[in-house]
């Protein structure tokens, strides 16, 4: 018999009551310091453990979920059945209601996001559902977490998204370094297809790059169309898998998805955490789903806390839970003896300094203070940190994966990563400093993705936020320093601590690991048929 928690239910939150241990399934406690991964052990006890710990485990159960019986034992397939009986246009019509957001950055509201795509599904080729489990955000562990923990769930959100939009499909991306969650969800898609789940839709797993931008939307999906992952131009709803626009074969940049006889259909592009929700809230419906979070962010998030706090972690809160508290929660807080000073929501929203950490974690007021809160993993600095180095190394690490089909994203983007750490090697100057507001001010000049602007947005607030750490540099008053490791987490031990992508750090702008940069953009370099085309 299973002992995975039923993923429909909810435990309320109680976040001002503190708990430092957590009470496993045979009573025994296990002290939450020792934990890697921060989650609730099931039971009852457990779940009252877990209510005044301010932990919820609507997605991310507590213990791995072994098998497919063990998951159908917990509940698992309640969604999948509920939204048969539906039929897609309710089902649309329930996600809609729920105001359930996309877990991947951007927060899109899913029910809309279903709506368009089901609107242009083409007569000519059926849709595609694709999951994003690219994870490259710095800071950011959450979907190779859900899926080692419990891969049916994000199939069975899958396969609803399917129903809903028409898909004979679903593929789940993942990078080719993620090989546990390869594994966990291979096995899992192998049950699932010996139950019969997967008769009516075809599910598999396709690997892609290391590449930041292999996250992107529109990178993923010319990646599955077998080309490196550069972004295509917005708007939104392009061709998808498989695009049959009007010149295939080249990237599918421009054309729009069109509805009808002979037109491709955009493929639906769900993030893992996104999907994950979907089961429960077909199982319960849209008011129980929005009995957590807020009117906006209904719901539960999966955080996780790095950085300069006593643990690193991942953990379901629900959304509306002061930042502070994630981090006391989840972090276990600041380094005895040190004073947290700001956090950074990954490397896609301005830093938010400590005074501002009562903000709740919501989308609204994340926006509402200047700041986002992206896909919720956020990196933690303390009175310790150099923020002139953390500028310099979230600088560097997005300028060179900037694939450089937009000259000022590259270009302007490694500039202002060469002057921030010349100046937090102390050979900077005030032109220097002034050079990166000018650079900031024009780096995302006609983007085409989000990643320039995330450029702008980071060291902008930096420069903003702490001018002290530019000008301690500037007078020698400050320790030299190297740009600050903002790298994607490999692997979180079981200790608690974050193990860094420290190959990343050998990663040219060119996207090779050679000796030297030849100075020639990605975009440039691997271009289909290009001379280095070494793009896996
Ligand atoms: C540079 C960059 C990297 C991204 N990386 C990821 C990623 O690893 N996983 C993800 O789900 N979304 C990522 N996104 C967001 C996706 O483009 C897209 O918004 C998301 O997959 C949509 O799913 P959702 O609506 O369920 O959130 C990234 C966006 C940008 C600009
Ligand atoms: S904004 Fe930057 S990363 Fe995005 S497509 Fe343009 S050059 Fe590439």
């Amino acid at each position: 018999m299973s002992s995975a928690i039923d993923p429909r239910t909810a435990v309320p939150s109680l976040p001002q009551v503190r708990k430092r241990s957590l009470i496993n399934g045979d009573g025994t406690r296990t002290s939450i310091d020792a934990l890697w991964c921060v989650v609730v052990l099931a039971g009852p006890e457990a779940r009252v453990e877990a209510m005044l710990m301010g932990l919820v485990t609507r997605v991310l159960s507590s213990e791995p979920v072994a098998s497919l019986d063990d998951y159908v034992d917990a509940g698992g397939g309640g969604g999948l059945a509920a939204a048969r009986k539906l039929g897609p246009r309710a089902v649309i019509d329930e996600v809609e209601a729920s105001g359930l957001r996309g877990r991947g950055g951007a927060g899109f509201p899913t029910g809309t996001k279903w709506r368009t795509v089901a609107g242009l599904a083409s007569a000519a080729l059926p849709s595609t559902v694709v999951v994003n489990g690219a994870e490259g955000e710095p800071g950011t562990f959450k979907d190779r977490t859900l899926l080692r923990a419990n891969p049916f769930l994000v199939v069975e959100g899958a396969l609803i998204a399917a129903l809903a939009v028409g898909a004979d499909r679903a593929v789940v991306a993942l990078k080719e370094s993620f090989t546990r969650e390869r594994a966990r969800l291979e096995t899992a898609i192998a049950e699932l297809q010996a139950a019969g789940w997967l008769d009516e839709v075809a599910v598999g797993v396709a690997l892609g790059p290391g590449e930041y931008l292999f996250g992107e939307e529109t990178g993923l999906l010319e990646v599955l169309d077998g080309r490196p992952p550069f972004p295509r131009i917005s708007p939104p709803y392009r061709y998808g898998v498989d695009e049959t626009g009007f010149d295939p074969g080249e990237p599918a940049g421009t054309e729009m998805a069109q509805p009808g006889p002979g037109g491709a259909p955009p493929a639906l592009v769900n993030n893992v955490e996104t999907l994950a929700n979907l089961p429960g809230l077909l199982a319960e419906g849209a008011d129980w789903f929005r009995a957590l979070g807020t009117a906006e962010s209904p719901g539960t998030v999966v955080c996780t806390i790095t950085g300069a706090t006593r643990r690193h972690g991942v953990a379901e809160i629900e959304l509306g839970t002061p930042l502070g508290e994630a981090i006391q929660l989840i972090g276990l807080g600041p380094r005895p003896g040190h004073r947290l000073v700001a956090a950074m929501s990954g490397v896609a929203n301005p830093v938010v300094p400590a005074e501002q950490f009562d903000t709740p974690v919501t989308y609204e007021d994340m926006l509402a203070i200047g700041s986002g809160l992206g896909a919720a993993g956020f990196i933690v600095f303390d009175d310790e940190t150099d923020l002139a180095a953390v500028a310099a190394g979230a600088s560097r690490f997005l300028a060179v994966e900037s694939c450089g089909q937009c000259t000022p994203c590259k270009q302007d983007g490694l500039a202002i990563a060469e002057m921030l750490t010349r100046i937090c090697a102390g050979e900077g100057s005030d032109y220097d400093l002034s050079g990166v507001t000018d650079r900031v001010s024009t780096v995302a000049t006609g983007a085409r993705c989000f990643l320039a602007h995330q450029q702008q947005r980071v060291v902008d607030s930096v420069l903003r936020l702490f001018p002290e750490a530019f000008d301690r540099h500037l007078a020698a008053s400050q320790p030299t320093a190297q740009p600050e490791a903002i790298l994607p987490i490999a692997d979180l031990s079981a200790g608690g601590r974050a193990e860094l992508d420290l190959a990343q750090q050998d990663k040219q702008p060119d996207w090779s690991y050679d000796d030297t940069d030849s100075g020639a953009a990605p975009a440039d370099r691997l271009a289909e048929g290009g001379p280095d085309d070494d793009t896996p």
